[in-house]
């Protein structure tokens, strides 16, 4: 059942319309006239309006205009007497859906109707289905190319439905903020707000007022009443950036406000309930903190009830390139011509050790678009830092690209690459073949068919 409004000044005509279309099922609500038709619109929302052209004191065409700046995605029919059809055709102009003549075939306009409400329909789907994409696109903007940032993204898409707190770790710049986002994203509580608290960048008071909130007096500059951030993201989530560095006292009232879901502004005695969503995030190594007694235990174990480790770049060189092409698109718009990475500047990046992880990676990317000289980018571009660095010891892995020139038989080609791969596969199974062949997923007889200097060597 859709919820139609029938705007015309002919009693007649109108009882009718009403009729008719309650006969086919709908709800229909009449107005006699254009300012009647545009209160019912402010109030409440229809599917779909028809409505005659010619009225007083507002006439169709306005009543039109109008209806589209209140409700723009509901359908709009216009009717038209004979004499008024190039007025008809002008509505289409201002966005009615189609137009009617006067007097019209009870099929025609039930049909009318019937397509009007199916498009509404394939809009509003659309609409849902933009926002369903926006949820997911924001878990892919996390570029995982890499088996343990995969598992990552797995990780985000079971807890973050959940309630649970989450313990995110890693090295600076390896994404800790933006799987916090995501796990935000990926929950219930995404339309709420996501706010991040850095502990390591307040002094000791600021930070708990910060947190909790205080009430007036409770300290000196403590002039209004303020609510903390846990008051702050009541429904949405709070991310504890940097946890490692918050001051001893803090932790032990931090403890209690996740016990008990209740805070205590500075200087009251009264505590309010709270409904955040608890993340936390650190690149300091909690146990360690705790040994030395600087962090703890029971803080810890309530904040890692789930915990999400990143591994530092280096450990993970499938993400780099992926990760630096999809930067130069963030950086350069879809729309443009993207920029290249020349051999040269693929095997530095692929081999260099970005002790500043994914945001070094960013800066790099950033500084070469800016000094770049032609299209592709050339070593000359990076900063010298990176470029002078001593390379690490992974093996520089080229994406597979034939050479036209000395094009041989596509046999020849795939052959050498599959050699290629089993003696890296081999390698990186320190030479165990029994391992190489089960990560190849090939029996141990067929890696010795496909490598016969290895089994010569034996
Ligand atoms: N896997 C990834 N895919 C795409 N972009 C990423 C990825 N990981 C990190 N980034 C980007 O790298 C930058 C640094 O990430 P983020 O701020 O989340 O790191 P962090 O671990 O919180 O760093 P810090 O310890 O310095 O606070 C951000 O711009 C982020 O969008
Ligand atoms: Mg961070």
């Amino acid at each position: 059942m859709s919820k139609l409004l029938v705007v015309e000044n002919e009693p007649v005509t109108l009882g009718l319309l009403t009729t008719l279309l309650k006969g086919e099922g709908h709800e229909v609500t009449p107005a006699k006239d254009g300012s009647e038709a545009l209160q019912f619109i402010d109030e409440r929302s229809f599917d779909l309006m028809l409505s005659d052209i010619r009225m007083s004191p507002v006439d169709g065409m306005e009543l039109l205009s109008r209806a589209k700046e209140i409700a723009p995605s509901m359908p709009v029919i216009m009717l038209t007497a004979y004499g008024t059809v190039s007025t008809a055709v002008d509505s289409l102009k201002l966005g009615a859906f189609d137009y009617l003549t006067k007097p019209f075939k009870v099929d025609e306009l039930l049909n009318t109707v019937r397509r009007a409400l199916e498009y509404n329909r394939a809009i509003q789907e659309n609409v849902e289905m933009k926002a369903q994409l926006t949820t997911r696109y924001r878990l892919e903007n996390i570029v995982a190319e890499s088996p343990s940032m995969q598992r990552v993204c797995e990780m985000i898409r079971r807890v973050g439905p959940t309630d649970t707190t989450v313990l995110i770790t890693g090295e600076s710049g390896t994404g800790k903020e933006l799987v916090a986002k995501a796990i935000h994203a990926s929950s219930t509580r995404k339309d709420n707000l996501f706010l991040p608290v850095n502990c390591a960048a307040l002094p000791e008071p600021l930070l708990e007022s910060e947190m909790f909130g205080h009430v007036k007096g409770a300290f000196t500059g403590a002039n209004t009443h303020k609510a903390g951030l846990f008051e702050a993201a009541n429904g949405g989530t709070i991310l504890l950036d940097e946890i490692g560095a918050m001051p001893q006292s803090i932790q032990g009232k931090l403890l209690r406000v996740l016990q008990e879901r209740e805070v205590r502004r500075l200087g009251s005695n009264e505590n309010t309930a709270i409904d955040a969503r608890v993340l936390a995030a650190t690149n300091d190594d909690l146990r360690k903190l705790m040994e030395e007694g600087s962090f703890r235990e029971d803080l810890f174990y309530r904040l890692s009830v789930i915990s999400i480790e990143i591994e530092p770049l280096r450990k993970r060189p499938e993400d780099i390139l992926p990760i630096a092409y999809s930067i130069i698109r963030k950086e350069i718009g879809d729309d443009q011509e993207q920029p290249k990475l020349s051999h040269e500047v693929l095997e530095i990046m692929e081999t260099y050790d970005w002790p500043g992880n994914v945001r070094q990676l960013e800066n790099c990317i950033k500084h070469a678009l800016t000094f770049r000289t032609r299209g592709e980018i050339e070593p000359s571009d990076l900063p010298a830092q990176i470029v002078n660095a001593p390379r690490a010891q992974r093996p520089f892995k080229e994406k597979i690209s034939g050479n036209i020139e000395t094009a041989t038989s596509l046999k020849a080609f795939l052959k050498d690459k599959e050699q290629e791969y089993l003696e890296q596969v081999l390698k990186r199974s320190g030479g165990n073949k029994e391992e190489a062949a089960r990560k190849l997923n090939i029996s141990l007889a067929t890696l010795y068919r496909k490598l016969p200097n290895q089994k010569e060597d034996e």
